[in-house]
């Protein structure tokens, strides 16, 4: 019988894991690791870090495998890659209706792409720990006053005074725990009822109604409601369909404070191999994705799925270097590129890519970040993006794609399920001037719940050409 304890104990060398170089989950120290807080008290750090590496897994490894083999359907263009949530979740956000309106917007997006393109769709959250934020400058400057600059709630606060901009590696210990309530919701949601299929389906119909472009989605929900009318005279229904019923959400989030990532990485039990235990799946930023850097060093060692983030500047030497540390076997569902190039770049940059990814034969899923490339600063001062370059980056995706033989396997959100004024256009039109009516996100600006359905139904007629 094998032991079932998803741990043995954390962050020891046990030995039998990783036998192809050196790798530890400590080994990132002798390294340079970017966009890192600098803590007043490393004993505090080390006694959090204890803390945290005695406390249980967040999720279980086979989970992590379970996504990995999806993921590697995803990547033979068997599967499509729903990514996302909130560019950064906040300690004083964080309410039961906040996450049960993601989840729902989620699972709403999940069934239009899944019914248009005819493929299953792999929803993976970027919920329960994305709590750490890369910055563009080390420090913030106000009315003449220098501090450092927030990097996330589980680093410091957002507030701009000298107390709530000093790191506090304490604040892992609430990271961790808000990970873990989230997650268990999510868990029930996911298994409760509340991802019954009708239900979602009629979520989706309320959407299509009330919204201004009406016309243009009411024939897609009218055939996905034929659909389910006609499943439900064939005896296929909630009560004797489990599938119909229940679904599965994987989490996410970038691996940037290796800290608190190392603090969670323990052996799995049953295959001997490391995982980090914070999130089925973790991403490196674009601004940490060095070679000889920790985060890829961190990375390369466990053995969940990865994403990489990567900007215009990447070249395809660089990620073919990426490739050959991160998944040295070419396993298929091992590392998901996720391209941020901007919608003025994409099809300029990410066709010389893609071609080097399919001439060396490497398996990757290929995601598309429309967010990241096509931040402004609107007139009012607010930072936003534009609808209708968000759809252009992603339109441009699927062509380059489509041209080059390559899969457009996934996308990757900023949003929430909630009715925030924080990108401009879509449907309902929200222009510079609406920004102010309720601006909340902790960092960049996400779609909000109409911005994302309308989103996911336009993409559904790209996904559905594909098809053809
Ligand atoms: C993010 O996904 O929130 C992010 C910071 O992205 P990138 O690393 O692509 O800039
Ligand atoms: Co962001």
């Amino acid at each position: 019988m094998p032991e079932l304890s998803p741990t043995t104990k954390p962050t020891e060398n046990t030995g039998e894991s990783k036998p192809d170089n050196c790798w530890h989950p400590q080994s990132w120290r002798q390294l340079n690791a970017r966009q890192q807080p600098n803590y007043q008290s490393q004993n505090q750090v080390t006694e959090v870090e204890g803390q945290l590496a005695g406390y249980p897994p967040l999720v279980f490894a086979e989970e992590a495998r379970a996504l990995r083999r999806q993921l590697g359907d995803v990547a033979a263009g068997k599967a499509f890659l729903l990514q996302g949530g909130d560019c950064a979740e906040s300690f004083s956000d964080f309410s039961a209706d906040g996450i049960r309106d993601t989840f729902k917007v989620l699972l709403q997006m999940a069934v239009v792409l899944t019914f248009a393109g005819n493929l299953p769709v792999v929803k993976v959250a970027r919920m329960a720990g994305q709590y750490a934020k890369p910055r563009s400058a080390d420090n913030e400057t106000l009315n003449g006053v220098t501090l450092p600059s927030y990097r996330g709630d589980i680093i410091n606060g957002i507030e701009f005074s000298k107390t709530a901009r000093q790191p506090d590696p304490a604040r892992m210990l609430t990271a961790y725990n808000q990970s873990a309530s989230t997650l268990n919701l999510l868990r029930a949601f996911a298994q409760g009822g509340l991802a019954d299929l009708h239900q979602v389906h009629g979520w989706n119909q309320s959407f299509v109604q009330n919204n201004p472009l009406r016309e243009k989605y009411a024939q897609l929900a009218g055939r996905l409601q034929d659909a389910l009318e006609f499943m439900e005279v064939c005896g296929v229904s909630s009560s004797n369909t489990p599938t119909l019923r229940e679904t599965t959400l994987y989490t996410s989030h970038e691996a940037l404070l290796l800290n608190y990532e190392q603090a969670l990485t323990r052996v799995d039990s049953l295959s001997g191999k490391w995982y980090d235990c914070s999130a089925h799946m973790l991403w490196i930023g674009e601004r940490t994705r060095q070679l000889d850097g920790a985060h890829v060093e961190f990375l390369s060692g466990v053995c969940n799925p990865i994403g990489v983030k990567l900007g215009p500047t990447t070249t395809g030497e660089t990620l073919l270097r990426l490739l050959d540390k991160l998944n040295p076997h070419n396993e298929a569902g091992r590392i998901t590129l996720i391209t941020r190039m901007g919608a003025d770049l994409l099809a300029e940059k990410l066709p010389s890519l893609t071609r080097t990814v399919t001439r060396e034969g490497r398996a990757v899923v290929w995601s598309t970040d429309p967010m990241h490339g096509n931040t402004v600063k609107a007139s009012s001062g607010y930072k936003t993006r534009n609808f209708d370059n968000i759809l252009r980056e992603i339109r441009d995706f699927f062509a380059v794609h489509r041209a080059e033989g390559s899969h457009p396997g996934g996308i990757h959100l900023e949003m929430t399920g909630q009715h925030v004024t924080e990108c401009t256009g879509g449907a309902w039109k929200i222009s510079d001037a609406d920004l102010a009516t309720c601006y909340r996100t902790q960092c960049d600006p996400r779609l909000n719940a109409d911005q994302v359905l309308e989103l996911a139904f336009c993409l559904a007629d790209w996904l559905r050409e594909g098809r053809k």
